[in-house]
């Protein structure tokens, strides 16, 4: 499938994303380290995704984006089986100091190096924000692929009409992360598209910021009272 930024163009906005990370993953860390302390609704949305990752039998969770690793550890503690990827080494290496003993791998959201219909779940919290519109279709089509029939997916991201503009390139700077808000409406349709039921697309939004969720499960899930 072509996102439509092949090549060098598709190289371009990843690798710009990576260097953003990388540049200060400890200072990002320490941004989010008590986050979700201060927000029990979010909280109450990994309880509620914990839950219906259970109610399917359990089975392994991707937290793809995963950063530093505290949406990987929360999800282990409420008794999910989940590993984290991110594109970003340096934060990796955070995870992994932060969270010793679970697992955490380098990988791109673009090209989920999973097998087909390996996963009972997939988490993707504030990081779909990073990826052009033009590519997005890709990425779910690959959410779709490594998840199994009914498998479950959460999203979250910035929601707003307009993103900001584009990073114009300047020699003298640092590559920056490109943030984009979008409508949810909008992103559950590009999930039906994909082949995702979608259950809820509910907003959250508190003084700090304006959160979309979507939870939204791979069709192809046969019912459990047939
Ligand atoms: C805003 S941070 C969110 C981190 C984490 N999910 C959290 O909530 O703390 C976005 C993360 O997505 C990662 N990311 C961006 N594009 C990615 C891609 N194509 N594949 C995998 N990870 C990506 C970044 O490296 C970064 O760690």
């Amino acid at each position: 499938m072509s996102t439509g930024r092949e090549g060098p163009q598709a190289e371009r906005w990843l690798a710009d994303t990576r260097a953003s990370y990388d540049a200060d993953a400890t200072g990002y860390a320490e941004e989010v380290r008590n986050l979700l302390e201060r927000l029990p609704a979010e909280r109450d949305v990994m309880a509620l995704f914990a839950e219906r990752v259970r109610a399917l039998g359990g089975g392994l969770v991707a937290d793809v984006g995963c950063g530093p690793g505290r949406i990987t550890a929360h999800l282990r503690k409420l008794g999910v089986d989940a590993f984290g990827i991110d594109l970003s080494p340096r934060m990796i290496e955070v995870a992994r100091r932060e969270h010793p003993g679970l697992r955490f791998e380098v990988g791109s959201m673009t090209r989920l190096d999973l097998a087909d219909g390996s996963l009972a779940a997939l988490i993707a919290w504030y990081s779909i924000i990073h990826v052009p519109d033009d590519a997005l279709g890709a990425v779910l089509a690959g959410f779709h692929r490594v998840l199994r029939p009914g498998g479950l997916l959460l999203l979250g991201f910035h929601v707003g009409d307009t993103s900001p503009p584009e990073h114009q390139e300047n020699a003298e700077s640092r590559p920056e992360s490109y943030v984009r808000r979008r409508r949810p409406s909008e992103v559950a349709a590009w999930l039906d598209e994909a082949g995702f039921e979608v259950e809820a697309h509910p907003t959250l939004t508190s003084a700090a910021r304006t959160l979309g969720v979507l939870l939204a499960h791979r069709q192809g899930l046969e019912d459990p009272s047939s």
